[in-house]
């Protein structure tokens, strides 16, 4: 798997005004017609706790130049820091918090989520709002970039 080297996104939500987000590296494509898209969040994390009662989550696509906002939500808990307090965002489609220095996104309404009984939860989504403003071009991060990152809990 670690050949793979998947690319790593950003996923946030809020619930009112309640707002959480983790770094992820496990989320693919999962249905065509209709487009949905799923997220696998551990269960230990702070962002899973918003999971039941959010009814959207946001997806940003990373490059290398977001490698800083990549550590803050990959390194830290929302269990002890406000990460929103500790960047720039801006509220989008559906309440969801938008990183300002991420220019690639989309928003999805949850569809399902999948406890299979390990230590992630599936999330899947079908977007209701996309940007892309690379036009899909440019580098995305990877595992890779950010194997010296230090997840906040353990799985
Ligand atoms: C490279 C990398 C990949 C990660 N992939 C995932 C993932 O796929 N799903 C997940 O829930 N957490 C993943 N994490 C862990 C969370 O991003 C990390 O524990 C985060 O600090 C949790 O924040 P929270 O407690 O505020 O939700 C990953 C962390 C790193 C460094």
């Amino acid at each position: 798997v670690g050949r793979l080297d998947a690319a790593v996104v950003v996923v946030t939500t809020a619930v009112g005004e309640e707002r959480s987000g983790c770094l992820v590296g496990f989320h693919s494509q999962c249905s065509i017609d209709p487009p949905q898209y799923a997220v696998w969040l551990s269960k230990a994390n702070h962002t899973f706790g918003l999971v039941d009662r959010a009814s959207h989550l946001a997806v940003h696509v990373l490059g290398p130049a977001q490698r800083p906002v990549a550590e803050l939500f990959g390194s830290r808990t929302g269990d002890d820091v406000d990460k929103f307090a500790r960047c720039r965002w801006s509220p989008g489609p559906a309440g969801m918090p938008m990183l300002d220095v991420v220019s690639d996104w989309f928003v999805g309404r949850k569809v399902a989520v999948i406890d299979h009984g390990g230590d992630h939860v599936g999330v899947a989504l079908a977007p209701i709002a996309v940007t892309c403003a690379s036009s899909g071009r440019g580098q995305v991060l990877h595992l890779s970039d950010v194997a010296f990152f230090r997840p906040s809990h353990p799985a």
